[in-house]
Parts: structure tokens; sequence; C-alpha cells
């Protein structure tokens, strides 16, 4: 139903449809309420007009039944909107578990986007069609808002903390990918494309330009997560929270993502990117309980794809023994 509608963006996520179903079913709504209005405003002042200049009309009552009907009707209608577009809502907010990650980093004026395997592009996001795609984004400056037409899907990207989309592309193809927030002057040429390939073709993509990163050394760790390592030592990180499990000056990390965090003062807050993200940048903000607020920010020495590859880094901590640890990560 509503392919290939003229004057719109074609439906290339499997989202798409159901957006333009419940989008035309407000729009009919609006259109139907909005002529049998106007239809009987003018019917009425027709048919209820003064017609002699002596016309006194006797004094009407309301009816209670039309009441009731022009009011439980259009409510039940539009209860129906609601439970529909918050259904769909739904489905968009939360990203399936299998969904593959890429990171966006929205800046004045471009689109920075990084996989999962370390490779990066700019203005540009190549996916695979047919899977899930989860983008886990941050700005390095003002809001921006990342939107593809095509894929019905529209998140803003805002300094200070994660924001998550995903969608899956059903047809391969080119696409628009546009800035919608008013970003600067160059707002209107923060502009891309997102290109959808074949899982076959994407694999070719990803190898083209990532053999370089891909070959560096033997360990467990994906791309960006190998990037965090790098960085995680390079910045002193690994000083205060060792990689091997043990209690130093910080608390360890291994196995930390996605747990209960306890804070001193007794709250508990759940370790996911957001916290990790703000422990980083802003470490006075949640202190672990047990532990001294020592930590210095990192606000100036690592950027945000810095940032996003130590939380990686830190997801993927291997569980092993000290040395194990150490040979496979150095
Ligand atoms: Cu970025 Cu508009």
């Amino acid at each position: 139903m509503f392919k290939n509608i003229p004057f719109f963006p074609p439906q290339a996520s499997s989202i798409a449809g159901e957006v333009d179903l419940l989008f035309f079913y407000q729009v009919g709504f609006t259109i139907f309420f909005s002529l049998l209005v106007a239809f009987l405003v003018i019917v009425f002042a027709f048919y209820f007009r003064r017609k002699t200049p002596q016309d006194r009309p006797e004094i009407m009552g309301e009816p209670l039944w039309l009441e009731i009907i022009w009011s439980v009707i259009p409510f039940g209608l539009t209860l129906v909107m609601f439970f529909w577009g918050a259904s769909l809502y739904f489905k968009m907010a939360f990203p399936p578990k299998d969904a593959m990650e890429v990171f966006v980093v929205g800046k004045q004026w471009m689109w920075k986007i990084q996989h999962p395997q370390g490779k990066r592009e700019i203005n540009e996001l190549h996916v695979p069609v047919g899977q899930n795609i989860k983008l886990t984004m941050a700005s390095e400056d003002v809001i921006h808002s990342f939107y593809v037409p095509a894929f019905r899907m529209k998140m803003d990207v805002v300094p200070g903390k994660y924001t998550t989309a995903w969608f899956n592309a059903t047809k391969e193809g080119e696409y628009h990918l546009f800035c919608a927030e008013y970003c600067g002057t160059k707002h209107a040429g923060m502009i891309g494309k997102v290109v959808v390939l074949s899982p076959v073709e994407y694999e070719k993509w990803l190898e083209t330009a990532t053999a370089g990163v891909a070959s560096a050394g033997g360990s467990a760790l994906s791309g960006v997560a190998r990037e965090g390592f790098a960085k995680f030592q390079q910045v002193g990180c690994v000083s205060c929270h060792s990689i091997d499990g043990s209690q130093g000056r910080g608390p360890s990390l291994r196995g930390l993502f996605g747990t209960q965090v306890k804070l001193k003062g007794g709250r508990t807050v759940v370790a996911d990117d957001n916290y990790l993200r703000e422990s980083i940048l802003n470490p006075q903000a949640k202190i672990v309980a047990g532990y001294e607020g020592v930590m210095p920010t990192y606000q100036t020495i690592l950027s945000e794809e810095d940032v996003r590859a130590v939380i990686e880094y830190i997801k993927q901590m291997p569980e092993k023994s000290k040395t194990e640890g150490k040979l496979e990560e150095g």
C-alpha cells in the first residue's frame, strides 16, 4: 500500500511503509473533518439565516445525545492515532538487540562515521541491506539532526550525550542524508548519502580501506575497540584502572558494561554508553562507592571519537587472566 507515491521519498527501510500508513491516516482524518466542518458551516449559515427582519426563532436546547455522539466518536478516532503512533514510536525508539552498531559524530559541518570494524567515512554511510543498524550519535559542537527521508528516520544529535536511532534498509541504492536542525551558516551543506549495498559488496567495501586497521595485531578486539585500547594506554587510564580485574586507585573496568554500579551516596546506575561517556568527560558527576573523586576530566584530551573508542574497548575487555590479557592486547 502507498508504494511509489509521487513527490514522496522512496520507502527504503523496514519502518517506512508503516510510517507512511500512519501519516496518510492522519492526513485523511484531518481532510475529512476539515471538509465536514466547512461544509456544515456553509449549509447552516444558509439554512438558519435570518429570513425577515421580524424573524425571532424559538430558543432551542442542546440535545444531549448529539453532544455525546460528536464527543465520543472523534475521541475514539484520535485514540486510534495515539495508540498507533505510540506503538510505532516504541518500535523506532528501541534498537533490536542484534543490530550492528555504527558511530556518528556531527560537527559543523559534516558527518563523521565509524564502523565497528574501525573503518571511517565522512558524509557517507555504507550499510548492508537487510541488516539492523544502530546509530550511536554524538555532537562535537551544536545540535544537529541525522535525517534520512527514505528511511523515515530522524534523530537529534546533541552535545553532551549519546542519542541512538536504528533502521533496517530494505532496498539497495543511494539515499539522501540531511542535517535537519539549523546548525550555523553552512547547515544546508551538511548533507551526504547513505549507500545500501548487498552483504557481499559491503564486506568488499569494508576490506578496501580497513586492511591497515584489521591486520594490526592478532587480538580479539574489534577495530574500534583496538583504537580504544591504544588510547586507554596513551592517555594513562591504565595507571588507575587496571585491565586485569584487580583494584587500583580507580575501579576495575573489566566486565563493567551493562552492570549496576553502586555510587557514593547509595544511588545505583546502569553502566551504559551515556554513563561511561559522562564518567570520562565529567568524572565528578557520579563517583563509585568506595572511591575518591580524584579522576581529572578528559574533555580537552579526548575527542568524541576517542571517547567512543575507549568505551568500545571497555565493552570488549576480554574476560581473561592477567598474563593472557596482556599478551592478547599488547
Ligand atoms: Cu548540522 Cu544543521
